[in-house]
């Protein structure tokens, strides 16, 4: 029989490879550092079954349509506002994905930025580098904390359950969110209240981005919100950069109608290492490291595989986006 060949278009956790070679599969894998670009991308895929990518490929209208005889595609992400779905749809291409996988390891970072944006943790560790830690200032530096504040949330799935847990267990947080609709187990678990998004974005000390970048939520945080929040309050960003307005963000922290900002996420990413936000007293950047632990890398290789061998033997794939395309 013939193997099966499938495309990995980055260096993910061996895991992914074992798998699926120990399934009778081939694998190709791009083994540079960088993204592999989107020609070549095009071009090795035209001998391949499948392709196993992730948020930093392009698999838009034109991708697919040069690539329709794949049989599945699968993202190595939750997110996956990098791929034309209603297309792959439409040529009836089933696109996987990894849900779940990294709920703990995302929410432990929107917490961690939420403390460390609060207390300036980044900008006053660079002091230090920068050989300007003077002496114990009475003074200086003073930040907020966090005990019995509100926080909103902006998307409360999976990852945004997780947060609200970490928030009403260390610090007692009153939760509110915004969602299309109700989630019963928060109100019943945490005594969360769902707020229309006007309400979300006056009332809440800490605001923790984790909705899915549609056209709906691009660009919504952008001045007319920052204006209408509090100038003591934290915006948390670990979904999609695409989903603040960076220069209004720049704007509301530098004039005062927000306390700061705590991103695990860019627009565009990589960040260049010139911008503002990154000298900013009251922000802390990370590189985009939501599901950057070993634990919950190795599920999202796992789920990639098994989308991809349950497809050919079983004709279903698990962790499914459009179950529509079938
Ligand atoms: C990471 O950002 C993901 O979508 O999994």
């Amino acid at each position: 029989m013939i193997k099966k060949k499938v495309l990995l278009t980055r260096i993910f956790p061996k895991l992914a490879t074992q798998l699926l070679e120990d399934a009778g599969y081939e694998v190709i894998a791009w083994d540079q550092e960088q993204p592999m670009p989107y020609d070549e991308m095009i071009k090795v895929a035209q001998s391949c079954n499948a392709l196993f990518c992730t948020l930093t490929d392009k698999i838009d209208v034109a991708f697919l349509n040069r690539c329709s005889h794949l049989n599945i595609i699968t993202q190595f992400a939750v997110g996956y506002d990098n791929i034309a779905i209603a297309e792959a749809t439409k040529l009836g291409i089933p696109i996987g994905y990894a849900p779940n996988a990294m709920n703990e390891a995302t929410a432990d970072i929107a917490f961690g930025l939420m403390i460390a944006t609060a207390r300036k943790m980044f900008f006053m560790n660079q002091k230090i580098k920068n050989g300007q830690w003077g002496s114990f200032d009475p003074v200086g530096h003073l930040g907020l904390e966090l005990k019995g504040k509100k926080l909103g949330i902006l998307g409360l799935g999976r990852i945004g359950m997780v947060m609200a847990k970490r928030c009403k267990g260390a610090y007692d947080m009153e939760i509110l969110y915004h969602n299309r609709s109700s989630n019963e187990k928060a109100e019943k678990e945490f005594g969360a209240k769902r707020v229309d998004f006007d309400t979300l974005i006056a009332k809440s000390d800490v605001i923790s981005v984790h909705c899915a970048l549609t056209p709906e939520t691009r660009g919504i945080f952008n001045k007319s919100v920052f204006d209408r929040m509090k100038s003591t309050a934290l915006f948390i960003n670990t979904a999609r950069g695409g989903i603040h307005n960076e220069g209004d963000l720049i704007h509301a922290i530098q004039n005062g109608d927000i306390w700061g900002a705590g991103l695990d996420v860019t627009n565009p990413e990589p960040m260049k290492p010139d911008n503002p936000l990154l000298t900013m007293e009251n922000v802390c950047v990370l590189p985009h490291i939501g599901s950057a632990t070993i634990t919950a890398r190795n599920e999202m290789a796992r789920m990639g595989a098994t989308n991809i061998i349950s497809f050919y033997e079983e004709g279903k794939v698990p962790y499914i986006v459009n179950p529509e395309a079938f």
